[in-house]
């Protein structure tokens, strides 16, 4: 056992999770001391869930980033801490020791400096998946500044909007990204989107596709040229900025189901000790293992398993820079062939997606080094359970399904690998702090098992968000209102005879596309902006590879009558509105939504519609018009 925290057995489990209930403070500050601090705290925990207030760590000081890089320079500064597999196969990969990336990382932090970025300014970050994000990721929180990554699939609306809320001054961004075989001009996003937000004081832009670009005098230069500057200055060292435990860390933005998208915010201390403990006891690292997380830094499973939680163990993490399906279907076969990876965390998705393709692109793979899989992002069927686990895992590796969410930080519900005992399509167990209770609508607690509601949190861990930023009022009614003192995660949940926990999804208009969260309200605003349509209503329905697809019911007013061509252009206004990740799979031309007296959209009918039922959907009494459902059900795409 390398790690002190480390659990090994399902006794060790049901001891620690025993001793995080009845002494959480206790339990965390045993923890916490196998970490890095410039000064340790005076107290563990302080909080309440109705402003809410929650602080853990009072009083300590740090920077994640000497825990992610300088303390493991003496013990392991040669081995790799990133391992970066490029987009093409055919171009070569990189490989970046703890001291090279440490190096780096001080390098940049330099740029920052010299550009005018201080602790606690936001940064806001729009870039492929190439090392230099995660360097500029990690200069960031050396140097105290926010940082802000936005998904390289997001419009520039999306990204102005995202900076008008965190008032963001600076931008790090690349010429553009490769992505399979299409190339995405970022910059030319960037300077779209910066019309805008005149705020902006300066924009760094690293050459990746050497996609032509144009530089503003004054606004915009190039890494390239600012690294040279600092290597004229003889490279010298960046102290690490010293961080208060509650000072903010980042924000990553996400989808409810009202509005434009919040600011989540974590702050440095309870995060670092969150995601390094979640990392190595979920995935049952060992030291000198290879950890392949496919998602994109863009999203906090990014944050949190490729990033934060992996160095800060001290780990290997990979990156990729790619899609599983490009230059074929083997892609993930073959990076963890190649490097021997032992643990692989991805999304349901994408195992539907591989699986769709049958088993050739596995047969000539050699996926012996393989210990661990996991799956993230949304539930997973068990058809996907059991070919992860028969043609990827060989039967011999334990699958995780990883229940979390951006506000939560890291993995609140998930099996131990190997440890604690898995269930197809289950979450099973919470982690030690983690305390999950179901709620019906009225908020009463369902004791027992057997039993299924929404799903709460009654108590706070320390990765837990702690407000949205700007606007903390909008934290405290989207997650603490609806429940006194609970956290509600806005999904339903069932518990079965062993206390083990099935998340049955969003019980709010959230949509889960492939993994990406989505307001059904953003769809709507985004499609309404079309001049041809008058209203529209968004609701999500079963979908084989997505796990959900987008439905849109549109009133429209046609000017040149051709559906398609309509239909295409309202998914084209959703595009630039939002980004592609957000376009519809569907869009109805209807004559009316049904509505309530009160003018409400009756989604429940509309879902029920989606989902292919024509005959039962419920009582339409209370409808202003009910001959509109005959009308939608008889045009059902
Ligand atoms: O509905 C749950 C689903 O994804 C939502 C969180 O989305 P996001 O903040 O984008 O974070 C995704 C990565 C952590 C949750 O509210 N979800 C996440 N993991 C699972 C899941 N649903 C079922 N099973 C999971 N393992």
């Amino acid at each position: 056992m390398f790690y002190p925290y480390q659990i090994t057995s399902e006794a060790a489990y049901e001891k620690a999770y025993a001793q995080s209930i009845e002494d959480p403070e206790n339990f965390w500050n045993d923890i916490a001391q196998h970490f890095h601090w410039k000064k340790k705290w005076n107290k563990v925990l302080e909080w309440n869930f109705t402003e809410p207030s929650i602080k853990w760590f009072l009083g300590a000081q740090l920077n994640i980033t000497e825990n992610c890089l300088d303390r493991h320079i003496a013990e392991r500064g040669h081995e790799p801490a990133i391992i970066w597999e490029p987009n093409d196969p055919e171009e070569h990969h990189r490989i970046l020791t703890y001291k090279e990336l440490l190096f780096k990382v001080e390098q940049f932090c330099h740029v920052l400096q010299n550009n005018g970025v201080k602790k606690g300014d936001r940064v806001c970050l729009y870039m492929g998946m190439v090392p230099e994000l995660a360097i500029a990721v990690l200069a960031c929180a050396r140097i105290g500044a926010i940082h802000s990554v936005i998904f390289g699939g997001f419009s520039a609306q999306s990204i102005a909007d995202r900076l008008v809320d965190a008032q963001a001054e600076f931008i790090i961004t690349c010429d553009g990204a490769f992505r399979g075989n299409k190339e995405i001009a970022l910059k030319s996003i960037i300077d779209d989107a910066l019309i805008q937000c005149r705020f902006v004081k300066k924009v760094i832009v690293l050459t990746r596709t050497r996609t032509p670009v144009s530089m503003i005098k004054g606004r915009d230069v190039w890494w390239e040229d600012e690294i040279k500057k600092v290597e004229t200055q003889g490279n010298p060292p960046f102290p690490a900025v010293t961080m208060e435990a509650e000072d903010p860390l980042f924000i990553l933005y996400t989808s409810g189901s009202t509005g434009k998208p919040k600011g989540v915010v974590h702050t440095c201390a309870g995060y670092m000790v969150w995601t390094t403990y979640t990392f190595v006891n979920v995935f049952q690292y060992n030291p000198g293992d290879i950890h392949f997380c496919t998602a994109d830094i863009g999203w906090i499973t990014g944050h949190s398993y490729i990033l934060y939680g992996p160095l800060s163990a001290g780990a290997t993490t990979l990156m990729f820079e790619g899609i599983p399906i490009w230059p074929d279907a083997g892609r993930f076969w073959q990076i963890v062939e190649k490097y021997r990876a032992n643990i692989l965390y991805t999304a349901p998705t994408a195992i539907r997606s591989l699986m769709s393709f049958g088993n050739g692109p596995l047969q000539d793979k050699d996926l012996h080094s393989l210990k661990t899989l996991g799956t993230v992002g949304e539930p997973i069927n068990e058809e996907a359970w059991h070919w992860y686990n028969e043609h990827v895992g060989q039967k011999k590796c334990p699958i995780v399904d990883t229940w979390w969410q951006t506000e939560t930080g890291g993995i609140l519900i998930s099996n131990l690998a190997g440890v604690t005992p898995a269930k197809p399509s289950y979450a099973t167990k919470p982690l030690p702090g983690v305390q999950p209770v179901l709620v019906n609508e009225k908020g009463e607690s369902i004791e027992g098992n057997n039993v299924s509601g929404n799903l709460c949190i009654r108590f706070p861990w320390p990765g837990m968000l702690r407000t949205t930023y700007g606007d903390h009022e909008r934290c405290r009614t989207n997650y603490f209102a609806a429940y006194p003192n609970l956290y509600f995660t806005g999904d339903g949940c069932l518990r079965d005879e062993n206390g083990n926990y099935r998340i049955t999804g969003r019980v709010d208009d959230v949509l889960n596309v492939s993994g990406h969260r989505i307001g059904t309200a953003e769809v709507e605003n985004a499609i309404n902006m079309h001049a041809g349509v008058v209203e529209s209503a968004v609701v999500g329905y079963p979908h084989d590879i997505k796990g959900q697809g987008i439905y849109a019911f549109v009133i429209y007013t046609s000017s040149h009558g051709d559906e398609n061509l309509s239909r295409q252009d309202i998914a084209q206004t959703v595009s630039r509105v939002i980004g592609a990740l957000a376009k519809p799979d569907k869009i109805q031309f209807v004559k009316g939504l049904p509505k309530t007296r009160s003018g409400k959209i009756m989604r429940r009918i509309l879902r029920k519609i989606a989902e292919g039922e024509t005959q039962n959907l419920g009582d339409t009494t209370t409808l202003l018009d009910p001959a509109v459902v005959e009308d939608i059900v008889a045009g059902r795409l």
